[in-house]
């Protein structure tokens, strides 16, 4: 595959425009700050084709739905994130010519995402139509260190004249979404000011009233000297603009400093977000430019210092960790409660901004590894505070007794995904909410959240399991009919081995718990519960391949015409695009991991060859349609010693969106599975695991990288891990001694203590 932007190591870089390229570009570049972000759209007007996007976490609308055919159950809406007000806005004219490089051809164009300083830049010359030239230089970040600001240096010198030039920053609340299924205008005015190089615009959703106040300042200097000017103040509904003409000297430099605040009501009270806008701008306005990026760069700093990976002799694979990092942390900081981690972050409207399974199941791992215990466990109370919507959601499907499925999709706790096949029957993702809470107490050893709160959430879980099962009295076990397993491409099948797999470990992972925690804390189980589950656990059923270690995705999956991913002639592929979906869900093709997404979670359950065995028999199958696909395969053919496997799929993982293998990365990036590429590094090439026995190391490394490292946390201790081709250092690089297991043998590292194997 070849690269479509120059490789770095810290940075993105694009030279040339290509306006065919803009909106996979504006993806890519897309910044962010874990509150608000941006696809990287042009400051200036852009006529050409283009996605504009500037999205607030957790400001959302439910759209009304559109099915076929109503169900009973369905949710009445499906949440979009919303493109909010455009805040980046600066409009340049020249003799009545807007700027627009879709009409002057830019030269010498440039952009460039400096990843370890979270900065985005961009640079080019055009000639206007009378053959005025301007050099242009903007450069923006949406800063880590005030999660409510944001700040543009706008820098325009003309080339070859003297002359007015006109300025107009501005903010416009008038922008709709792509994806709005009825064309609707989701936003009302709730009001606007403008005033001389000031002004703020607050726009409220339709139906679900969340305010967002985009306040705006701007100063004009002349090289480094501040101007005065006289702006004409203009305003109407969803929309307040400045706007200058100012006579610009050759070769010299103008630059208009845009100094932004948004803050919603998703954080604050209704009658505090315009003020708070209006004096947080009027704060970064007084600090600078330079000393709100310094604090941006530093904020960003502390985090590379913890979250980073370095990959020496592959200068593609460093460029792809680090993106994937990047961009996981300007999506979640972990730093609010009622914000989680959509599927596309702040880089698309796909998927709506909404949590799915991706949050357990993939991203809480890399914080667990790379941030302080606090930014994981916000990802738990996060569906603790939407237990009793949970409730209410299985309520809704007929069960019973406080029993609680989780939504597949949601922005509130409410379901808010509408197919049948996956609203009600891909229920498997109530077992990655559960596994998360045990994840999150091997890793920090800490019980006080499991104690109160995560047994009321998996007692909850464990009760829709229970009602879920029905007695087989063919079978004489416990069956799960009617799912969906990870495998979107089977539909209503009977007994996937995952979703039986998973739900019988919650109902035992609830009795344990209730068995350890009961006395000291609070008995939350009845004994008729605890009688009835105990009973259910050991007659579950989980299909197998007679004679063999396979686990079988469903039942009747051996009855599928065997074929593996090879035959699908080329020209097929991808088969979502290409195939009906009869055909597909008849096929034997696997979207994404399965049977091995269960092996990957309970590893320490199985033995290596009952592991290679279902690798070898599922993995020809798999089609990684999904992007959370690849990384689960590399943890598990690294585990099993297939190392070009391993890193065929891990490259495929780690480039996904800067190489557009999906060619669909204009829409918006896949963050959630960039948590994917991190874990198959972490987890799959250098093996770290948290298991029974502490942390464990059994690193490996691809032929073509010299030395890599990368720090993880384990019970809130640094320990530094180093691998080449001839040996691994680890480093205890905390305060207390740990027991680590570095291939196979068990160390005790004392503090700064570290050992070479
Ligand atoms: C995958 C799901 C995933 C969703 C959002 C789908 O294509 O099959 O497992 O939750 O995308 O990432």
């Amino acid at each position: 595959m070849r690269n479509l932007f120059e490789v770095d190591a810290w940075k993105i870089m694009e030279h040339g425009f290509d306006p065919a390229k803009q909106q996979h570009a504006e993806s890519i570049f897309s910044i962010g700050n874990g509150v608000f972000g941006q696809r990287a759209n042009f400051e200036e007007t852009y006529s050409g084709a283009s996605l504009q996007g500037s999205y607030v976490g957790g400001v959302y609308y439910p759209d009304k739905t559109r099915v076929g055919w109503w169900k009973n159950g369905y949710p009445e809406y499906f949440a979009k994130v919303l493109n909010s007000c455009n805040w980046i806005g600066i409009n340049i004219e020249v003799d009545g010519e807007l700027l627009d490089l879709n009409v002057q051809k830019p030269r010498a164009f440039y952009r460039e995402l400096d990843m370890q300083k979270g900065i985005l830049t961009r640079r080019f010359k055009v000639k206007f139509s009378q053959g005025k030239e301007l050099q242009v230089e903007s450069l923006r970040f949406c800063s880590m260190d005030n999660d409510e600001i944001a700040a543009i240096k706008f820098t325009v010198t003309p080339l070859n004249f003297d002359g007015n030039v006109k300025f107009t920053p501005y903010l416009d609340g008038k922008v709709h979404n792509h994806d709005s299924n009825y064309d609707e205008f989701f936003w009302e005015e709730d009001s606007h000011k403008v005033d001389v190089q000031k002004g703020y615009l607050c726009t409220t959703t339709k139906k679900t009233k969340f305010s967002v106040a985009t306040a705006m300042r701007f100063s004009f200097w002349k090289n480094e000297e501040l101007l005065t000017i006289h702006p004409n103040c203009h305003a109407r509904a969803f929309y307040v603009e400045n706007n200058f003409e100012h006579f610009l000297e050759q070769g010299n430099s103008y630059v208009l400093k845009k100094y932004v605040s948004v803050v919603s009501t998703v954080h604050h009270s209704e009658t505090s977000v315009i003020p708070r806008a209006i004096n947080h701008v009027r704060d970064a306005y007084t600090s600078g430019f330079d000393v709100l990026r310094s604090a941006h760069e530093s904020a960003w700093k502390k985090l590379w210092e913890k979250a980073d990976v370095v990959i020496e002799g592959d200068i593609a694979s460093q460029q792809g960790i680090r993106f994937n990092i990047f961009h996981l942390y300007q999506t979640y900081t972990g730093k609010h409660a009622q914000l989680n981690i959509g599927p596309k972050g702040f880089t698309g409207e796909k998927y709506g901004g909404a949590t799915y399974w991706d949050t357990e199941a993939y991203c809480l791992p890399f914080y667990l590894k790379t941030a302080d215990p606090e930014v994981a466990k916000q990802l738990l109370l996060y569906r603790y505070n939407h237990l009793d919507r949970a409730i209410e959601n299985a309520e809704k499907l007929g069960f019973k007794n406080g029993a609680a499925l989780y939504p597949m999709v949601t922005m509130n706790g409410e379901e808010c995904h509408n197919e049948w096949e996956i609203t009600f029957e891909e229920i498997h993702r109530n077992g990655a909410i559960a596994f998360a809470i045990y994840n999150y107490v091997r890793h920090t050893g800490d019980a006080s959240y499991l104690m109160e709160k995560g047994r009321k959430v998996l007692n909850a879980i464990a009760r829709f399991w229970v009602q879920r099962f029905n007695w087989s009295k063919a079978k004489e076990k416990y069956v799960l009919l009617g799912v969906t397993g990870p495998n979107e491409y089977e539909n209503n099948v009977n007994n996937n081995w995952y979703t039986n797999y998973i739900a019988r470990w919650c109902i035992q992972y609830a009795l344990d718990c209730e068995n350890s925690y009961a006395a000291s804390s609070k008995a939350q189980l009845s004994r008729q519960e605890i009688e009835q589950w105990t009973k259910l656990v050991d007659a579950v059923y989980l299909p197998k391949l007679e004679g063999t270690r396979i686990f079988l995705q469903q039942d009747g999956f051996m009855d599928k015409e065997q074929r593996t991913v090879a035959d699908i002639p080329a020209a097929e592929s991808p088969i979502n695009q290409h195939w009906s979906w009869d055909r597909i869900l008849r096929s034997i093709f696997i979207k994404q991991a399965d049977v091995l997404q269960g092996l990957y979670f309970f590893e320490d359950h199985f033995d290596a060859l009952t592991i290679q065995e279902n690798f070898d028999f599922y993995e020809p199958k798999t089609v990684h349609e999904s992007s959370l696909s690849p990384c689960v395969h590399v943890v598990l053919a690294a585990l099993i010693d297939r190392m070009d496997k391993a890193y065929e799929l891990y490259l495929r993982t780690s480039r996904l969106d800067l190489d557009d293998y999906n060619r669909e990365a204009n829409e918006g990036l896949h963050i959630t599975s960039m948590a994917g590429t991190w874990l198959s590094l972490v987890e799959g090439l250098a093996g770290v695991r948290i298991g029974q026995n502490g942390l464990t190391i059994n690193p490996k490394i691809p032929k073509s990288w010299n030395v890599y490292r990368f720090q993880v946390l384990y019970k809130s201790q640094p320990v530094r891990i180093e691998v080449n081709h001839h040996k691994a250092s680890i480093l205890n690089a905390g305060n207390v001694p740990l027991k680590i297991s570095v291939k196979g043998k068990m160390y005790t590292l004392e503090p700064n203590e570290s050992i070479i194997s």
